[in-house]
């Protein structure tokens, strides 16, 4: 099969870098710490350009860096157009955008439109203003149901577990109205009916971009608008909820996924196109497949994310179907493809992958079990992650990387709860254990304070384990992971090509295919030896066997 989208590189100009870009997630509070207080923060972003430059990496993407109180790690919002002190000033921002400029390494930021943080100054103003008041206009209030108005409007669940309603105490001292939170009590939900919601999110937009921000990753993009039209429906009564081909395909939901929400990406596209280059955007949106295309328009937000590759198993089939059935959704929607195996909200592949079978694919079971690494096949995990990773950078499209999976960085998984900071494990005892294990500080070095992350505590514990994965135990050290990722990323700068591939073979032990340059990757899903295309084999996930791949490696072959 051959998927096209029509784009030649020579299409491939300044406005279409993200078209096939490599997209570097920084968690900020966990990538390094310049001033020793245990988070990381903007400096050290700065003081470690040229590491990402190593990488050969185009684009970094910023998790928030805003002020926050971190009841959901910074995407509870406090101020949107400000740096975090604990991160430090926007003088250090700008510092920072010019030092990744100069290294040719493109800027994103996350915007988390859906809610701000309960300290925000317009929610701090609608608690102190009365029932039906411009301050409460801007976030979604409700009476409570009952007597007395003490049962929440509605029986609805928070993401994050427990209810979505809260309720607030009046200025005058008594039990007043609820507000809904699909997220944490902390992280209210704007109403996006509010013109004044909409204006200061463009003014937002423009902030960034007048500072040289390159592009926008959106939080939860799906979530935005709302059907709030009384009675509200019982959770039983809602419909189900599902991503991929198990979401929901008629926009039928009162809050995910709403046909509404696209009129607001449309306003801040024409934002965005008041820049040269346009400014990028990316939509996290848990969508049906089939709805994606929407988000990704190129009169709405340009791309989305889909998080098919990093919910599937390693498994030929799964990578296959996914892979061509979403080449072309790009092409029949305008965008380029995205592709992400791991970020901060989910079990490190290199970890999801060394899961005994049958344990639950996303980790979650072993994570309630305990999460201990005795549990994991580190080293086959690390394998198929090295594996799948390189097919990725060799697919069309966009692939998007989170920090310390250059490292091969495992999940940490056992976490004292004392230690945790996810509201996921804090409002869903037993349930779920949260998304702290991939938040863990980077080891830069196998020696010195929190492994050179920076002199202070880190703000999550590290383990001893770590030492093994540090930046200057893999340095210049030839089949280490970190050099495994710079030179595939180099390479794959050198290669890229038209936004297409053909499979040469595709069952269930084997993924061949060719970019039109003649850029081959082959995978073995197998457990044989796989003869190898004749060529020149350019890079491998792992050592070939006598010229042949083994099982769980991926070579390039030119
Ligand atoms: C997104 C973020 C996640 C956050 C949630 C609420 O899914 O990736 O980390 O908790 O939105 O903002």
């Amino acid at each position: 099969m051959n998927s096209s989208n029509d784009v030649s590189l020579d299409d491939c100009n300044e406005a279409n870098w993200w078209r096939q870009a490599a997209v570097y997630q920084i968690y900020p509070r966990s990538f390094a710490d310049a001033n020793g207080d245990g988070l990381g923060d903007i400096k050290g972003i700065t003081s470690r350009v040229p590491y990402l430059k190593s990488l050969s990496i185009d684009a970094v993407w910023l998790s928030p860096f805003y002020p926050s109180s971190l009841a959901d790690g910074g995407y509870d919002v406090d101020d949107y157009r400000n740096v975090d002190p604990k991160l430090g000033t926007l003088a250090d921002f700008d510092e920072m955008a010019t030092a990744l400029h100069a290294a040719g390494i493109k800027l994103v930021v996350d915007i988390v439109p859906n809610h701000s943080s309960d300290r925000h100054e317009w929610f701090k103003e609608a608690l102190a203003s009365p029932k039906g008041s411009a301050a409460r206009e801007r976030y979604i209030f409700r009476d409570g149901l009952g007597e007395n108005g003490d049962l929440p409007p509605s029986d609805w669940d928070s993401k994050f577990g427990g209810p979505a309603w809260e309720r607030i105490t009046e200025p005058d001292g008594t039990p007043g109205q609820w507000y809904l939170h699909i997220f944490a009590k902390e992280q209210p939900d704007f109403n996006w009916d509010n013109p004044e919601v909409r204006d200061d999110f463009l003014k937002t937009l423009r902030f960034w971009s007048d500072r040289g921000v390159d592009g926008f990753r959106i939080d939860v993009a799906h979530a935005l608008m709302k059907d709030l039209s009384e009675p509200l429906p019982s959770k039983t009564e809602l419909p189900v909820e599902g991503t991929g081909v198990d979401g929901l395909v008629d926009g039928s939901h009162p809050f995910w996924d709403r046909d509404e929400v696209h009129e607001i990406y449309a306003d801040w596209r024409k934002v965005f196109n008041e820049y040269t280059p346009p400014r990028a955007a990316v939509a996290e949106a848990w969508v049906h497949a089939d709805r994606r295309a929407r988000y990704a328009s190129p009169q709405g937000l340009g791309q989305a994310f889909n998080f098919d590759l990093l919910q599937a198993d390693f498994d030929a089939a799964q990578f296959r179907t996914i892979i061509t059935k979403n080449l072309a959704e790009a092409a029949a929607s305008g965008a380029s493809s995205t592709w992400v195996f791991s970020n901060h909200d989910v079990i490190r592949h290199a970890t999801r992958y060394g899961l005994p079978a049958g344990g639950g694919r996303h980790g979650q079971e072993w994570l309630l079990d305990g999460g201990s690494p005795a549990a994991v096949d580190a080293e086959l995990g690390l394998r198929r992650a090295r594996a799948a990773s390189l097919l990725m950078f060799a697919l069309p499209g966009s692939a998007y990387l989170y920090q310390g999976e250059e490292l091969g960085l495992q999940e940490v998984g056992d976490i004292v709860d004392s230690e945790r900071q996810d509201p996921a494990f804090f409002r869903n005892p037993g349930i779920e254990v949260g998304r702290d294990g991939c938040r863990v500080p980077l080891p830069w070095t196998a020696e010195g304070s929190a492994f050179g992350f920076g002199a202070g505590r880190a703000h999550l514990p590290q383990p001893e384990w770590f030492a093994g994965y540090a930046v200057d135990a893999q340095n210049n050290v030839p089949g280490s992971t970190l050099e495994l990722y710079r030179e595939a990323l180099l390479y794959r700068r050198h290669l890229l090509t038209e936004e297409q591939l053909t499979w040469v073979r595709a069952d269930d032990a084997v993924l061949h295919f060719v970019r039109p340059n003649g850029w081959q990757s082959v995978t073995n899903f197998g457990s044989g030896l796989v003869e190898l295309p004749v060529g020149i084999v350019l890079i491998s996930s792992g050592p070939l066997d006598g010229g042949k791949l083994p099982a769980n490696t991926t070579a390039w072959i030119v």
